[in-house]
């Protein structure tokens, strides 16, 4: 496995350029942007060769600006252009036991606003999946059927990386990353991370005129293996 090398050259919106160095041990607590993250990552946790990398919700890829890594981009909405276009639940067409990596940032809110019109919030972040009533007010119900699908794709003990984030919805907390650990666990997985990712500040809606719960400025990168390994040095549990 190749470490220590510089794959990502540049910084996205959120932090400092990055230096040709040594990473530094990686922490629980990251401050930095998402793309410097998934190079930490990146150069901290595989076992086999992380590519090809397969990002299942790549959107406008932010998280790869600059970064030299080869990634195999599919989105749901065409106006993305994603290599691949489909549902990361079906992932109609793409072989099994192909990716060392699959990358996972769904949404975390659905359609803001009580009409039914998409906004331009909406695409840019995603938010186009429905989260009412009938699915229990979350978002939940996305991840069983896309984990089958990254499990079918990946290697064996390749890596799943989940940024997740929780969200209050019809005046309760939803913990989105509660369901995604116990999921993964659930298909298969080894879920052997949970790092917190820090914004600078809150995401904020000039609608949300009352606040009844803590603001979030953070969500979780949540690693997860393909396999039984939760260390790199390949410690199997019984
Ligand atoms: C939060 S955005 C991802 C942002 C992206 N990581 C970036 O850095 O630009 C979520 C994306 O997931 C896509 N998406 C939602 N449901 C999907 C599905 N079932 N299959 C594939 N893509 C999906 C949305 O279209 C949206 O582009």
């Amino acid at each position: 496995m190749i470490r220590n090398r510089l794959l990502f050259a540049d910084d996205d919106s959120e932090g400092s350029a990055m230096v040709a160095t040594k990473p530094a041990p990686l922490t629980s607590v990251w401050e930095r942007s998402d793309g410097e993250l998934i190079e930490a990552i990146l150069q901290f946790y595989p076992t086999i060769e992380p590519h090809p990398i397969l990002d299942s919700t790549y959107n406008a890829g932010r998280m790869w600006k600059g970064s030299m890594r080869q990634v195999v981009s599919m989105d749901i909405d065409p106006q993305h252009k994603p290599m691949i276009l489909g549902d990361n639940r079906v992932m109609k067409g793409v072989p099994s036991n192909k990716f060392g990596v699959v990358v996972y940032d769904p949404p975390h809110v659905g359609p803001q606003g009580r009409d039914k019109s998409v906004k331009r919030f909406d695409v840019d972040f995603g938010a186009t999946m429905e989260c009412g009533k009938e699915h229990g007010w979350t978002l939940s119900y996305l991840y069983p059927p896309f984990l089958r699908q990254a499990k079918r794709v990946l290697k064996p003990q390749g890596l799943l990386l989940a940024k997740i984030t929780d969200m209050v919805n019809s005046h309760k907390s939803r913990w989105a990353h509660c369901d995604f650990m116990r999921m993964a666990e659930e298909a298969g997985f080894t879920v052997c991370d949970l790092i917190v990712k820090i914004r600078k500040g809150p995401m904020m809606s000039t609608k949300w005129k009352n606040s009844h719960h803590a603001r979030k400025r953070h969500c979780f990168w949540i690693i997860c293996r393909n396999g039984n390994s939760c260390e790199q040095d390949g410690y199997e549990r019984s």
